[in-house]
């Protein structure tokens, strides 16, 4: 495996910093909370985190509306403290990713502070302005989060626009000037011993918003080559495109061996299918499983040596994805160890997201203890629409992107031992069951089920470098695929459903080595018990 590079061998674990550990007792995680962590991280085997944000912010959108892209905002600590967890988790073999929000900034950085002063400006061609005047904007798009994308400056009798919410406005990367400024700002990062960036939805940098192109504009993968030239290339860094628009068809761009541009890719593709068509992600509907392994499959198959994807099921925006895609009642734990094994198999950068390797829970929660500004917008907006309660609160409990971020359940302790103060959001009330502490003790729990999966990616090549193939197509609960290289044939097998089903499949596996299984030590060919999940090796020299 020499020749590969690092992050593809490796799995990433992704904090959100305000809900992992609390430091200091005020409410919030902070940096030194992750840095008194990371022996149980290192344990769990990962090779870097990704941090969601933590420069500094007036914490409109919980950090992704930056005031200060050069300095960590006083709620997560200091810069000293930032080095001091570059330092000590490298003595650990792990690597710090940061997450950049380089599509937009906060209204109260010091460029949209000048920015909005007048139109002559110095600083007024760093965001996207339009002529309108005031109450009639220049189009109607919309903002992600509610609302009209524009908002009127009376001072410069124009509108600006804000895909995300009003205090977040869009960077105008037309400006070459302002892409001088984020490639300075990205090199003195990467002078400080950060391992990688993650970039925040990056495929929106290049919009067009005339022709109504919010996402891969023309100039996008222009901007993302000169990029990679000016601040990646010859530097030991990953880095993750986060783009919700990308397709098998053009993801190679993105992600092209060569490294013109990124390492990965993060895309979305098979997060949203359980919602309504043409509707919004509160709009809920079943999911459409053969779809969904269909589509995982296409993204398996379409960029094999072409291009690099990243393999999740959940993340801060996400809600978790036992609760989502497995069973959060009786199979909790069977089910979380299922979705990991089917996840892992595949070809690509797993992301474990904070929690996720305990098997943490949506949670249900009356609306005023919520704090996510997408969510309480969906809420009023809805509200307001005359949508009746319970169907709201039912997206709510479905898709909030609080179900993510409720805190990290360290112990059955006070506030899941997060914190010694007041936690900034409800701890999840199944802390008592589902804890850190509980399942380090308890071998069979879907953390050391973790730990054991990402142990596999050293030893076994073939999750690394073998070629995907789909089994049983059409079957309905079942998602079984095969990875075969030179040496080997690997079979992940998993049962996605409350009930046993039985099943036909070519070949026999049943003499093949079970390298990790949340059932039975040995592999039964034909029947699957309830969230069944096998991961089967047959080497190529015992079959000859
Ligand atoms: C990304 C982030 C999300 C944020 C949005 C705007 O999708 O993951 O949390 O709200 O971008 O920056
Ligand atoms: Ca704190």
């Amino acid at each position: 495996m020499v020749n590969e590079p690092w992050w593809k061998q490796a799995v990433i674990y992704q904090i959100y910093p305000r809900s992992f550990y609390d430091s200091n007792g005020d409410g919030i995680g902070d940096l030194k909370g992750i840095t008194e962590k990371l022996d149980y991280l290192q344990q769990l085997g990962i090779q870097a985190l990704w941090l969601s944000p933590v420069c500094c912010s007036p914490q409109d959108d919980n950090g992704y509306d930056i005031s200060d892209y050069q300095d960590i905002d006083p709620l997560f600590g200091s810069l000293d403290d930032m080095d001091e967890l570059i330092r000590q988790a490298s003595m650990r073999g792990i690597r710090i990713i940061m997450d950049l929000v380089l599509n937009h900034t906060s209204d109260e950085h010091p460029w949209f502070l000048e920015a909005k002063k007048s139109r002559n400006n110095p600083y007024h061609d760093f965001y996207v302005w339009r002529e309108g005047t005031e109450g009639t904007p220049p189009n109607d798009l919309k903002a992600s989060f509610g609302g009209s994308a524009w908002e009127w400056v009376p001072q410069c009798g124009q509108y600006y626009l804000h895909q995300f919410s009003v205090k977040q406005p869009d960077l105008n990367w037309e400006n070459p000037q302002v892409r001088k400024e984020i490639y300075k700002m990205i090199r003195w990062w990467t002078e400080r011993g950060i391992g990688g960036f993650r970039l925040d939805v990056i495929d929106l940098v290049a919009k067009e918003p005339d022709r109504g192109v919010m996402a891969e504009g023309r100039h996008l993968h222009e901007y993302l080559k000169e990029m990679s030239r000016e601040v990646f290339q010859g530097r030991d860094l990953i880095t993750v495109g986060e783009a919700w628009s990308a397709t098998p068809e053009r993801a190679f761009l993105y992600s092209n061996p060569d490294q013109s541009e990124l390492s990965m890719v993060f895309q979305f593709e098979h997060i949203v299918l359980d919602q309504q068509p043409g509707g919004e992600k509160w709009d809920l509907a079943p999911l459409p499983f053969v779809t969904f392994k269909k589509t995982l499959a296409k993204w398996q198959t379409q960029l094999y040596g072409k291009g690099w994807n990243s393999l999740f099921f959940s993340n801060h925006d996400l809600p978790r994805s036992v609760s989502r895609f497995g069973n959060d009642g009786e199979y909790r734990e069977k089910s979380a160890k299922m979705l990991a094994l089917c996840l892992h198999g595949m070809q690509g950068t797993p992301y474990v997201y904070q929690g996720e390797e305990l098997g943490m829970t949506n949670v249900r929660y009356e609306i005023s203890e919520y704090r996510d500004i997408e969510l309480l917008n969906m809420y009023r907006e809805r509200k307001e629409a005359g949508c009746p309660e319970k169907e709201i609160m039912e997206s709510v409990y479905a898709k909030g992107r609080d179900n993510a971020r409720t805190p990290m359940q360290w112990n059955d302790g006070v506030n899941a031992g997060f914190t010694s103060g007041m936690p900034w959001i409800r701890v999840n009330p199944n802390y008592t069951k589902i804890n850190a502490e509980q399942e380090i003790a308890d071998e069979n729990s879907v953390f050391h089920f973790y730990r054991k999966l990402i142990g596999l990616r050293k030893q076994e090549r073939v999750l690394i470098d073998g070629r995907f193939e789909l089994l049983l197509p059409e079957h309905d609960s079942l998602f079984a695929y095969t990875r075969e290289n030179e040496d080997c044939v690997l079979l992940v097998i998993c049962n996605f459903a409350s009930a046993a089903v039985s099943y036909d499949l070519p070949g026999n596996w049943e003499d093949g080595e079970v390298l990790l299984s949340n059932g039975k030590q040995k592999f039964s060919q034909g029947i699957l018990e309830p969230y069944d999940a096998y991961m089967v090796i047959r080497r190529k020299e015992d079959v000859q």
